[in-house]
């Protein structure tokens, strides 16, 4: 394939480099037979008596020159090199590299063929399943959820079951497979009165400050009104897939006062990739697995 749209660029590349062969040929054959001019010197004299010959260069060595040329012109005739010509052999890098994924996958499968047609609670409990979950996850999913997986602000701990998007074994492939985006919507229109309210309203519902007061008071009503029971439920326990419970002492972002009134003044909208294209179904299956047994506090320990 080229990117080329017309042949110039592929004539001028194919020329600069036949030419180049060319010229080294002709170079090596015009030096090699000109006079013999062994035993002569140069006249370049160092140290007093140490002197430069003109030998002409020995056989060995132009041999290996023109064995160079060959294995040149070999290796075009072959392998792409010449402007669009694509060799005889009709590599590609990118077939080269689809091989050798089909080869990895081939043995993967092989690898693990038992464990995938296993449903995910019993490969959580098998500690080479764990082991290679734990590479993939390390590989793929570290770099957000931390290496412990105990995740970050903004990126959910996936060690502690509590669940944005569900903790059951499918729930979790699900997440893997497909991905998923939150939706807090932005709720800068209440002004800042109101916003300061409901966010002291939920941090009483976690018991961080005292419910019984005037401004608790105003900020459940702000969270009666304002929409946010259809998401997080009308005592703000929260609906899984859907918004977080907010009565818990776990916060993706935090439950500081700062952070709770950004969260709510301008909403958040985080996702989670969709890796189930990327990975095929086989891995998203370990990992799947992997990511279950980090709550179920079943980590195989026995395998290690
Ligand atoms: C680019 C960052 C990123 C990467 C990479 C990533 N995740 Fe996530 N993941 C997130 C975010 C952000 C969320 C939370 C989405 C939300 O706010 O609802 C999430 C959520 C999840 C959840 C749902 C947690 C819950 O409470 O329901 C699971 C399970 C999960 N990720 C597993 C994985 C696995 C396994 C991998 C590796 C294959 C991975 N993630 C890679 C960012 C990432
Ligand atoms: C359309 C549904 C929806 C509505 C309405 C909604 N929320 Fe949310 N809320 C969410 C989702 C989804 C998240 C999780 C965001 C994420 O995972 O990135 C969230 C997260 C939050 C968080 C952060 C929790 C944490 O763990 O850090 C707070 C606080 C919050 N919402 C408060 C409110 C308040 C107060 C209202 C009403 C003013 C409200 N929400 C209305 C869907 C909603």
């Amino acid at each position: 394939m080229s990117d080329f749209n017309n042949n110039f660029w592929n004539i001028w590349v194919i020329v600069i480099t036949l030419g180049g062969i060319l010229f080294c040929t002709l170079l090596l054959w015009t030096q090699s037979r000109a006079r013999n001019t062994k035993g002569e010197v140069t006249g370049h004299l160092w140290d007093e008596n140490l002197e430069e010959y003109n030998n002409p260069m020995p056989n060995w060595w132009r041999w290996l020159f023109y064995l160079t040329i060959v294995f040149a012109l070999g290796y075009l005739a072959l392998y792409p090199g010449l402007g669009t010509f694509a060799g005889n052999k009709g590599w590609t890098s990118v077939g080269q590299y689809e091989q050798e994924r089909a080869a990895a996958e081939a043995q993967f499968k092989q690898a693990y063929g038992g464990l995938l047609s296993q449903n995910i609670e019993l490969v959580a409990n098998d500690p080479k399943a764990h082991e290679v979950g734990e590479r993939m996850f390390l590989t793929y999913c570290a770099q957000c959820h931390g290496s412990d997986a105990k995740g970050a602000k903004g990126f959910p701990n996936l060690t502690d079951n509590d669940w944005l998007w569900g903790g059951a074994p499918d729930q979790i492939k699900e997440t893997i497979t497909k991905g998923r985006t939150a939706a807090m919507p932005s709720f800068a229109h209440l002004g800042p009165q109101k916003i300061k309210d409901v966010a002291y309203y939920v941090r009483s519902l976690s018991g961080v400050v005292n419910a019984n007061t005037p401004e608790a008071d105003r900020g459940k009503e702000v969270f009666n009104t304002a929409g946010c029971t259809a998401c997080h439920g009308p005592q703000g326990k929260g609906n899984i897939g859907l918004a977080p419970n907010l009565t818990d002492k776990t916060w993706l972002y935090g439950g500081r006062d700062a952070t709770l009134i950004e969260t709510i003044t301008k909403g958040r909208n985080n996702s989670m990739p969709a890796f189930g294209e990327f990975l095929g179904e086989d891995k998203v299956h370990l990992l799947a697995a992997y990511v279950y047994s980090l709550s179920q506090g079943n980590r195989a320990e026995a395998g290690k």
